[in-house]
């Protein structure tokens, strides 16, 4: 269903983006890769190559999601790509370790700078091309910390929880319009998402944490969100360890839920 498809997907470099690049690479879909990285990007994209697309389907745009200049711009690279842009999955994204007493109000604004402000920016450029088509499909990666709070992730447990509320209140918006939304949530998966993650004053973690070195394999996550995306789902939880049975326990016993995350490491 998505051979031929335009599908432009941000934190593209790495992680869950670069896995979902692969699976619609397989699809035959063109594919519009984003991240800082240029490098990382043209490593993605040559071996999405080898899986059937030739260099002129898959476009490499180096996109900062904090700089809304460069959004503007890159917004109409990718749609003079191919002409239409059919889904755009809002990937990009950095996490948290450190408590709140620790962490910077500097901090907390890169946070929503990139997690929240920047997915919010791309989205509201994109959204007038997919209305002008009638159609088109808005994905956003938020995560199990968008339903439930944790330790040392104030910051990004705020963040997520920001874009579910955005994205679902999108959706009532639009979803009449010929256009879908879907959330995903992912729990534990293995990525350079802890490395990344920002300390208190705002410099990098630097290490994989035990919670995303015992997390799900990221090739086996893609093929579940992919799944989730083919049948047009409106939210799409993956993951395999208990914190994705954490996701019903707030839903219907909250205050035990709670006492479980205060316990949490
Ligand atoms: N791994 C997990 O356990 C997990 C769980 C729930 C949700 N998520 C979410 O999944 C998404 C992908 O993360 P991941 O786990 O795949 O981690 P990752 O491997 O660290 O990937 C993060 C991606 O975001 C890009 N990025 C970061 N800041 C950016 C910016 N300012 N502008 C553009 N791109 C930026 C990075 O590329 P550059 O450095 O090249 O810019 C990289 O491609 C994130 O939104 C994350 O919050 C992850």
């Amino acid at each position: 269903m998505y051979k031929g498809k335009t599908i432009w997907i941000t934190g593209a470099s790495s992680g869950i983006g670069e896995a979902l690049a692969y699976e619609f690479a397989r699809r035959g879909a063109k594919l519009i890769l984003s991240a800082r990285r240029p490098d990382e990007l043209e490593r993605v994209k040559a071996t999405a190559g080898t899986y059937g697309n030739g260099p002129d389907d898959i476009l490499v745009l180096p996109l900062d999601v904090t700089d809304e200049a460069q959004i503007a711009t890159a917004t109409a690279q990718a749609k003079a790509f191919t002409g239409s842009i059919d889904m755009l999955i809002n990937n990009a994204g950095i996490s948290q370790r450190s408590l709140c007493v620790d962490t910077d109000m500097a901090t907390y604004r890169k946070l929503f700078e990139v997690d929240v402000f920047g997915q919010i920016a791309l989205t509201k450029e994109v959204l007038p091309i997919m209305l002008a088509q009638g159609s088109g499909h808005m994905v956003v990666t938020a995560s199990v910390a968008g339903k439930i709070g944790v330790k040392q992730r104030t910051g990004y447990c705020a963040a997520k929880h920001a874009m579910m509320g955005f994205f679902d209140a999108l959706r009532a918006e639009v979803e009449d319009s010929g256009i879908q939304v879907s959330t995903i949530t992912p729990g534990f998966i293995r990525t350079n998402i802890a490395t990344h993650a920002l300390k208190g004053d705002g410099s990098e973690f630097g290490k994989v944490d035990k919670n995303i070195a015992g997390g799900m394999d990221v090739v086996e996550c893609a093929k579940v969100i992919m799944k989730g995306l083919e049948r047009g789902k409106r939210e799409i939880p993956v993951g395999d360890g208990p914190e994705m049975k954490a996701l019903l326990v707030k839903r219907f016993f909250p205050n035990t839920l709670f006492k479980m995350v205060r316990k949490m490491g």
